[in-house]
């Protein structure tokens, strides 16, 4: 006998057909004639029930089903009686997989908090709350890979072990095989990163953009995928220590066209969510954000506004708005600035652009104003920076100019530099946050929920 999904099973509704469904039991009652059980395998929101009469029933077995355990049922699909399910299982005979036993199963019935799931992050996967996040996290990793596939994209795969820092902001995770406990010397007393591993002082990646480039500026338009770190000490619902990043570069794009992109890229998406997630966004929507479906509707269906970064700075200013971290041009945006242009003042998504050189990465396109860079963030309802990117410079006079502006050691990223020297090209390319995506497609408002197993400060468990 053939064992379907619990997702097959209520879409194919072969009604009559003998089937076989194995799954974990949500819950059980029934009366003195008959017990019913709630089963779920995972493919779904959806339980399908299952339908024991107790006369025909093996007594102990049927105390072993309970709420956690996994079973087997073999049973023939019948119309079910009940309103709001369209089939359930006969039962003819049950297998008891595992047992859970109620006393200490953490799991029981309904309304745990988000926070109490945390700590229990490898069980929560068997709530429907984080089978509907981890399914739909699951459809956005493939739509993300389809898009590019679709649309001329190469995936590079980036080191995540690297010798550079490419965004600069000093917040990396070392990797050594040295004892810090008493690590070799060298004659000036620092540490001697000559007798490590990598015979140099290494960390794991904060962007795979670096290397991304080289990629754009030989197979011309990459993309990467992965996992990046970074060590910055902040507790908030959108910043992980480890987080997954999405990250194009293509050649002969400037900004505008890394602009259109981006905007097609998310919009595309979102589509995919809202078609293929349909029952899990549902779900979402109406468990923890009533107005998720209606925000990401409205999304795919208006034009992103785009502003330039002294714009958004006069709109803040002449907003009247008491904001915790008052803002002046030059300064780097806080959530709570973004989200007001966002959200109050555009109420659209809102890609802001030409930063303040000093507050962006050094390999971004210096404007002739000698000012600012031609950097793009796209601003997002609920989320703030959704993506961060830019035009790269392609000029290697004023890349390293920039570079030993801001003291950099060129040794670093002579590789990097080499790029400009020889068949240097316009490129751009931008980085979306995974989770952030996430948060916004799944209407979660905690970046912990968003990720199987979130890393913070003080938090690795799992
Ligand atoms: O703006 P960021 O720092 O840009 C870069 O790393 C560029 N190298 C990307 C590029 O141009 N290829 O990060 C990009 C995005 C942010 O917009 C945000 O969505 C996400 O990564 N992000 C984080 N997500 C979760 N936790 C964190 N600590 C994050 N830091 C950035
Ligand atoms: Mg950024």
């Amino acid at each position: 006998m053939k064992t379907l999904r619990i997702a097959e099973i209520l879409k194919s509704g072969a009604v009559g057909s003998d089937i076989t469904v194995k799954g974990w039991v949500r819950t059980k009652r029934g009366n003195k004639n008959v017990a019913f059980i709630a089963l779920n395998d995972g493919s779904c929101v959806s339980n399908i029930q299952i339908v024991v009469d107790l006369a025909n029933a093996d007594e102990d077995t049927l105390k072993a089903v309970t709420t956690g355990a996994c079973i087997r049922v073999d049973g023939q699909l019948v119309e079910s009686p009940a309103s709001g399910q369209g089939v359930e299982v006969q039962a003819k005979s049950i297998e008891i997989y595992g047992t859970a036993d109620p006393e200490t199963y953490p799991l029981q019935k309904k309304g745990h908090s988000l926070e109490f799931l945390r700590d229990i992050a490898y069980l929560r996967p068997r709530t429907n709350t984080f089978g509907a996040v981890l399914r739909i996290r699951h459809a956005m990793a493939y739509a993300i890979h389809k898009y590019f596939n679709d649309n001329g994209f190469y995936y590079l795969h980036t080191p995540l072990i690297t010798g550079s820092d490419c965004e600069g902001a000093g917040a990396m995770f070392n990797v050594t095989t040295l004892d810090i406990a008493n690590p070799p010397r060298t004659e000036e007393g620092k540490v001697d990163y000559s007798q490590d591993f990598f015979g140099k002082p290494c960390n794991l990646t904060v962007s795979g953009q670096l290397e991304g480039e080289l990629g754009a500026l030989s197979l011309g338009r990459i993309y990467t995928f992965g996992p990046t770190f970074r060590a910055e000490n902040s507790n908030t619902p959108r910043h992980l220590a480890e987080f997954w990043m999405i990250e194009p570069e293509m050649a002969f794009y400037e900004l505008e066209d890394n602009m259109e992109l981006a905007e097609d890229f998310l919009k595309y998406l979102i589509r995919y969510a809202l078609e293929n997630c349909r029952e899990d966004l549902e779900f979402m929507n109406k468990m923890w954000d009533k107005e998720l479906i209606e925000r990401l509707e409205f999304v795919l269906n208006n034009d992103f506004i785009r502003l330039d970064y002294t714009e958004g700075i006069n709109i803040l200013k002449a907003s009247g708005r008491k904001f915790e971290f008052p803002c002046e041009w030059g300064c780097d945006l806080q959530s709570e600035h973004e989200r007001y242009l966002v959200e109050e003042h555009f109420k659209r998504p809102v890609i802001l652009i030409n930063y303040p050189k000093e507050i962006k990465a050094f390999y971004m396109k210096q404007n002739e104003d000698g000012k600012t860079v031609r950097a793009m963030d796209v601003l997002f309802p609920k989320i703030g920076e959704i993506i961060g990117g830019s035009e790269r410079e392609a000029d290697y006079g004023k890349l390293s100019a920039r570079v030993k502006e801001l003291g950099m050691n060129e040794a670093d990223i002579w590789w990097y530099l080499d790029t400009r020297r020889w068949g240097s090209a316009p490129h751009s390319g931008f980085g979306l946050g995974f989770e952030r995506l996430l948060l916004f497609v799944t209407g979660m408002g905690n970046i912990r929920d968003v990720i199987p197993f979130p890393r913070t400060p003080n938090n690795a468990e799992f």
